[in-house]
């Protein structure tokens, strides 16, 4: 504190309040805003007899078919939202052991990624670099010897980046945590000469039972035990100081940004990450924050308009520069 504060002593020559009296003043005060350009709206996507069927935990969002993402990319870019993540719901009969299918360079993400730009090619394509869409066991990795095999995964996953990148993908989003998978998949995309396509690292991703509703949406609910679980390569939500390691190693390897997820139960790391490295961050409001919210304002216990806007706020003011949110498209409506 200055002199100046000691002479004034506080109350009642300071009055907080004052600020915070008046509409105008609260606005010239505000140090935090909600904009469209800093939101992204994950969709699903699918092909056969799931396309555009609505997900139970999910009110609202539903798995797409390939014409209705397209057109949905349009009406979200048109909103002012500048870029989507899209994720497919692939089905039982395509999906084995080694998620063969996220090899396929005609599979639903590819012809979706094709059909988005063709009919939007201003906005962004986010894709997920995992194979948990595509495996008959949900993990995002292949399984040797009981185990979540790190660098095997890691070659499979190198080809899905090349794939969905050659598709006209934007930005690849690792989302897998394995170790190393940066580096393998910046190398393997400048070898191709993919080198304008960025890497959105999920650098601190969390074992999180937020994620429940995103694994009814696309059919991925695994039987977890003690060896082959999410644990083994997620993060424990106990820690922090591992999380600032993860963001460093991946900063490192050649992530352009790395990303935090969930959110609301991870503004702590948010804001380490913010006050430790120069990159930019987002934040991943994930599908059990979308769902809770809707929950409990179905119910009428919270107003949910309000709730979500005081959630992305505080996203943000951790310092999270985006935020991927299934409520992209009605915030972006009520920012207009
Ligand atoms: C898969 C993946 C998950 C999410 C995004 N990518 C789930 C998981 O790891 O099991 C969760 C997103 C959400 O809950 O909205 N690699």
């Amino acid at each position: 504190m200055t002199k100046f504060y000691k002479q004034i002593n506080g109350y009642p020559a300071i009055r907080m309040r004052r600020n915070r009296m008046k509409v105008f003043s609260r606005r010239m005060i505000s140090e935090t805003h909600l904009n469209a350009n800093n939101l992204i709206q994950p969709l699903f996507v699918t092909q056969g007899k799931y396309e555009n069927t609505y997900i139970e935990s999910m009110p609202g969002i539903k798995r797409h078919s390939i014409k209705s993402v397209a057109k949905e990319a349009m009406e979200i870019y048109k909103l002012g939202i500048p870029a989507i993540a899209i994720f497919p719901y692939i089905p039982n009969d395509l999906k084995d052991e080694n998620g063969t299918e996220s090899l396929n360079k005609n599979n639903i993400i590819c012809k979706a990624i094709k059909e988005i730009k063709n009919s939007c090619p201003e906005i962004g394509i986010i894709c997920d670099v995992a194979l948990d869409p595509y495996t008959n066991h949900g993990h995002d990795g292949i399984i040797i010897n009981s185990e979540i095999n790190n660098d095997k995964t890691i070659e499979i996953l190198c080809k899905q980046a090349v794939i969905q990148a050659d598709a006209g993908c934007d930005i690849i989003a690792p989302s897998d945590m394995m170790d190393g998978r940066v580096k393998s998949i910046r190398s393997a995309l400048d070898k191709k000469n993919l080198i304008n396509t960025s890497i959105l690292s999920y650098s601190a991703k969390y074992a999180s039972s937020f994620y429940g509703p995103f694994r009814d949406a696309l059919g991925t609910k695994i039987n977890s035990n003690q060896v082959l679980d999410k644990k083994s390569y997620q993060m424990d939500p106990a820690n922090s100081i591992e999380a600032l390691r993860e963001i460093e190693l991946d900063i490192n390897e050649g992530a352009d940004i790395i990303m935090i997820k969930p959110a609301l139960s991870y503004l702590d790391i948010i804001c380490l990450a913010k006050q430790n490295f120069k990159i930019p961050i987002f934040a991943y409001q994930v599908s059990g924050e979308y769902s809770m919210i809707k929950a409990a304002s179905e119910q009428g216990w919270i107003n949910e308009q309000d709730i979500i806007f005081e959630t992305l706020l505080s996203i943000k003011r951790a310092g999270a520069s985006s935020i991927i949110t299934y409520f992209a498209k009605d915030i972006a409506k009520s920012l207009k």
